[in-house]
């Protein structure tokens, strides 16, 4: 099986990377700064050269992905294009481009998290594109070529990044090996148009 994981240095995507390696042989860890294989979710063309590069996959997970943090009423309109050009239009166009490049009954998981349906002071453009990427998914997976799945995981704020006993958007921060669990199963099993949300 092989397997892209976009983001492979962040937060999430770092313990996606090491613990999809320890378990399957062919994984690929992509990300801006990436010598072997860098790609910018934000230009169309990178992702197409990316695709070229390797093998063809099974697997593509994307863990990049960013919006600008402000107070509502400073938020300009051009601090609203940053998200919808790189959290929202990047993972969109990741999809577009990667149903062409995939194995019959791949499966492509993105990333958004809990500010899609809770609020957070500062989060407005966040909460924005996280919401359009769980439209977008719900519609998008039943329409994708080849028997492509497609789904979204939506953690909350990973403890440790975040302190683990406060609240962000209402909720405290989760496990990251829990959240892992849930990329995985998105993997193992047949499900297609879920939003797979990780706060309690
Ligand atoms: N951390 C959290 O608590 C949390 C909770 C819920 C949801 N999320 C969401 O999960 C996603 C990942 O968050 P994170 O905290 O893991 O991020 P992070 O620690 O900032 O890491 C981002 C990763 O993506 C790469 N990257 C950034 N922009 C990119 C681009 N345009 N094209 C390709 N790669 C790019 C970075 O490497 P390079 O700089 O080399 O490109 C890095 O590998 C984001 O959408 C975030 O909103 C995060």
């Amino acid at each position: 099986m092989n397997i892209l994981v976009i983001g492979a240095t962040g937060t999430i995507g770092k313990e996606i990377y090491h613990s999809l390696k320890k378990q399957y042989k062919e994984v690929y860890a992509a990300h801006r700064k990436s010598t072997s294989f860098p790609v910018d979710i934000t230009d169309s063309q990178s992702i197409k050269n990316l695709f070229e590069k390797l093998p063809k996959l099974d697997i593509v997970i994307n863990a990049a992905g960013t919006a600008t943090w402000k107070h509502f009423s400073d938020l300009t309109e051009e601090d609203y294009y940053i998200g919808i050009k790189s959290k929202l239009m990047g993972q969109v166009n990741l999809v577009r481009i990667a149903q062409d490049y995939l194995n019959n009954n791949g499966a492509i998981t993105l990333t958004t998290g809990i500010l899609a349906e809770h609020y957070e002071s500062k989060a407005t453009a966040l909460s924005l594109v996280n919401g359009a990427i769980h439209s977008f998914v719900q519609s998008a997976s039943n329409e994708l070529k080849n028997n492509i799945r497609l789904n979204v995981v939506a953690p909350g704020a990973i403890a440790g990044d975040f302190p683990e006993n406060q609240k962000f958007a209402g909720y405290y921060p989760v496990d990251i090996q829990k959240v892992i669990e849930v990329y995985k199963k998105t993997i193992e099993t047949n499900s297609t148009g879920q939003i797979l949300k990780i706060y309690e």
